[in-house]
């Protein structure tokens, strides 16, 4: 794809990756991503905010070859798909300056080997002129790494946030306005990505809601051209506020687990209470780390395989004690042959999330008159502590 223009003297460069389904290594994202970066034609000066994989690199510097010169290079994040490209760019333009964070620069030498001398630190509020306009650098750290910021091109009230607020999402539409697709894949890469940094998240959405925006361009998926649609989602997503949603995770063997499962659900349903179920052999994990983001409870459904939970179970527990949703209360059923330890073992996996455990259900074998009661007893006070956050 050509660059594109987003209005005079800036475009959007990068690469849309139809193709690509899972990132580092670990993430699915079944609605591919893009790469973008910016470029930013001022009076005097002319920037190129941040760059693309490596191995797109020739796709930029098709983009480029009418750009005669680019001043600064503008570094946001030091991860690899954005900065991947970035000695290519140095390498064609010998004048340019690297401009990052003070964190970013031992990142960028370390993993790019880019010659420090080309490179310049920013401190958090400093402007850099490019004639007619200015940019000016925001650290908004942790989000997803130590050294990450925004560039704020204060003229145009542009907002150049790299991951923070990004979607892993391949479409050709430039702009997002408030198109609910955008809001689901833009979930999914908070839930993915920014999730585990939760708290540090809502102070960046402070920082950023001091500015006047009108666009927020971040390097993965579409502009924002509402940025309230995705600000406010981003409120939500990384508030202390849960909803009324147990996750249930679960695998079984021989059907005793699912049958738990099953009957939980329905004593929950009776009481509406509102679940999502995701069976580990055929669950897309990025749909349950979605709906992780909002959910009270967690109730993780495994048989003991020999003295231990199911390892699938004990993926998705360690999935979550990475992702650390915002999650109160957990509770752990399933079935065993001849010894049941694995409830024990997934309370160890999650224990950082120091969450309410709120029960075991355990049974030896197929479940029994007592293990229904068990369960309803469950049910009854997974509802009461839902009612309870509720009625708040
Ligand atoms: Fe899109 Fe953290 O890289």
């Amino acid at each position: 794809m050509n660059k594109r223009k987003i209005m005079d003297n800036i475009f959007w460069m990068g690469v849309i990756d139809w193709n690509r389904r899972l990132f580092d290594g670990m993430i699915p994202i079944p609605d591919g991503t893009s790469y973008n970066a910016y470029l930013i034609e001022g009076s005097e000066k002319t920037a190129l905010i941040d760059t693309v994989e490596s191995e797109w690199s020739e796709t930029l510097m098709k983009q480029l070859s009418n750009v005669k010169k680019i001043d600064f290079v503008i570094s946001n994040h030091a991860e690899q798909d954005h900065s991947g490209s970035i000695p290519n760019v140095l390498e064609k333009y010998p004048e340019s300056i690297l401009i990052c964070s003070l964190k970013a620069k031992d990142l960028l030498t370390a993993h790019l080997k880019i010659d420090a001398e080309r490179i310049q630190t920013v401190e958090d509020g400093e402007v850099l002129s490019l004639g007619n306009w200015t940019l000016k650098f925001i650290y908004t750290p942790w989000v997803h790494w130590p050294e990450t910021m925004s560039t704020y091109l204060q003229e145009e009230k542009i907002l150049f946030s790299c991951d923070f607020f990004g979607s892993h999402m391949a479409t050709t539409e430039l702009f997002a306005g408030n198109n609910q697709q955008i809001s689901d894949a833009a979930k999914r890469y908070y839930a993915e990505i920014m999730m585990p940094y939760r708290k540090i998240v809502q102070k960046n959405l402070d920082i950023v809601k001091n500015f006047d925006i009108k666009y927020i361009a971040p390097s993965h998926g579409p502009i924002y051209d509402e940025p309230e649609f995705i600000i406010s989602k981003y409120e939500d997503w990384s508030s202390d506020n849960v909803k009324n949603l147990v996750v249930i995770p679960y695998i079984s063997m021989h059907g005793s687990t699912k049958e738990m499962v099953e009957y939980l659900a329905s004593a929950l349903a009776d009481k509406d209470i509102r679940y999502e179920i995701f069976e580990l052999n055929v669950s897309d994990i990025g749909k349950l780390a979605m709906a992780l983001v909002d959910a009270a409870t967690v109730v993780i459904g495994t048989p003991t395989v020999n003295v231990g939970p199911h390892p699938k179970a004990v993926y998705v527990a360690s999935v979550m004690s990475v992702l650390k949703p915002k999650l109160k209360y957990a509770a752990v059923i399933g079935s065993f042959g001849w010894t049941a330890h694995a409830a024990q073992n997934i309370c160890d996996i999650i224990s950082n999330l120091k969450l309410e455990m709120l029960g075991n259900v355990s049974v030896k074998g197929v479940p029994t008159a007592s293990t229904y009661k068990e369960l309803d007893a469950l049910a009854d006070i997974i509802a009461g502590k839902h009612y309870s956050l509720m009625s708040k």
